[in-house]
């Protein structure tokens, strides 16, 4: 027997409780936001700098939480609704404008560590060291932005939904299957994009079409959405995440189906062509794609942000969903 919503609502709200006491509020990274803005100019004075994930997402700032940037010249802003290009000619681009403003950043901050990550589908500089405050910085891609933007969209529709979907995060970090972590095989956004979908499965949340979100209309620095705590001492809260679990353990037909806000109602892994012979033959940077465990990016093309997710892993996953509602998300232990 799992525990009554009302003690899994009240175990997960103790376990924020420390967020009780902190400034939340999006300036707080605003002065990150200076300093790269100031490096990007450097480089090139008419690209405009945007803040994207978590900050974005729920419009809060927890303490310690990475900070994503992009770099977008005006066109791409202009162009908000415009296609990101998966080119190696615009990746090459991208490593090299961001190869610039690593030297800047190191220059003007000599102390802080600043690597060039190539390998990954999306060139990337990652620096950590900056005043409490790490971060992330990409170039040209518009997707994070407006993926962003469009979860907080939801977010906005019922702002109590971040405390599931803060439950969940933390939940799959401590479990090792967030891909954060050493093992894991799903990011953050990706547990986001499964939040989302099941709240629009129980009709919690009306659908948004990702081709509505602008990136012309979006803030570059999200502004604060206040985060009230749980109503009624998190019994709703509780309430949530064990229907939460039993959606993913019992009712999301994984094998057939595929986690997805690119349309109302249900995506079928035919539909998209995500088969057994798909998966046999498709290949990202020589890593194996899988199709176990399948969550539609909204905005890339045919991409599984499930990818990771093997046979195995996805066991794991199972596991750890049944585990979760005896330990209300690991925080009753
Ligand atoms: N992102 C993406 N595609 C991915 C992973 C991430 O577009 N496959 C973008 C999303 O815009 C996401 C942002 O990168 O909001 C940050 O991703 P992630 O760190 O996974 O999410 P956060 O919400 O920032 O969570 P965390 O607090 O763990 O950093
Ligand atoms: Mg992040």
């Amino acid at each position: 027997m799992p525990p009554a919503a009302a003690v899994v609502g009240r175990s997960i709200m103790k376990a924020f409780r420390h967020l009780a006491t902190q400034d939340l509020h999006t300036r707080r990274v605003e002065e990150a936001y200076r300093v790269v803005v100031e490096c990007v100019t450097a480089v090139d004075p008419a690209m405009r700098l945007y803040m994207f994930g978590s900050t974005a997402v729920y419009g809060v700032h927890e303490k310690g939480s990475d900070v994503d940037f992009v770099a977008l010249s005006e066109t791409d802003v202009e162009d908000g609704k415009g296609e990101d290009a998966a080119t190696q000619v615009a990746k090459g681009l991208q490593a090299e404008f961001l190869g610039k403003l690593a030297k800047v950043v190191r220059q003007k901050h000599f102390s802080w560590n600043v690597e060039e990550v190539r390998r990954t589908r999306v060139p990337v500089i990652r620096v950590k060291g900056g005043g409490g405050v790490d971060f992330d910085i990409t170039a040209n891609r518009r997707n994070g932005v407006r993926n962003s933007a469009l979860l907080r969209a939801y977010f906005e529709q019922d702002p109590p939904c971040r405390w599931l979907s803060m439950g969940v995060k933390r939940w799959s970090k401590r479990v090792g299957l967030n891909a954060s972590v050493v093992g894991g095989s799903i990011t953050s956004y990706g547990f986001n994009l499964m939040v989302v979908y099941y709240l629009l499965q129980r009709g919690a949340l009306q659908f948004i079409p990702p081709t509505a979100i602008d990136v012309a209309k979006v803030a570059p620095v999200p502004p604060y959405l206040p985060l009230e705590p749980p109503q009624n001492d998190g019994v709703e809260l509780g309430d949530q995440v064990l229907d939460f679990l039993q959606f993913y353990m019992h009712e999301f037909d994984a094998a057939h189906h595929v986690v997805s806000l690119s349309r109302p109602g249900i995506t079928t892994k035919e539909q998209l062509n995500w088969t057994k012979d798909a998966e046999d033959r498709a290949r990202m940077n020589g890593e194996k794609i899988n199709y176990q465990w399948c969550i539609e990016d909204p905005y890339e093309l045919n991409l599984n942000v499930g990818r990771n997710v093997t046979p195995l892993k996805r066991d794991f996953l199972r596991k750890h969903m049944d585990k979760a509602r005896e330990t209300a998300l690991l925080t009753s232990t």
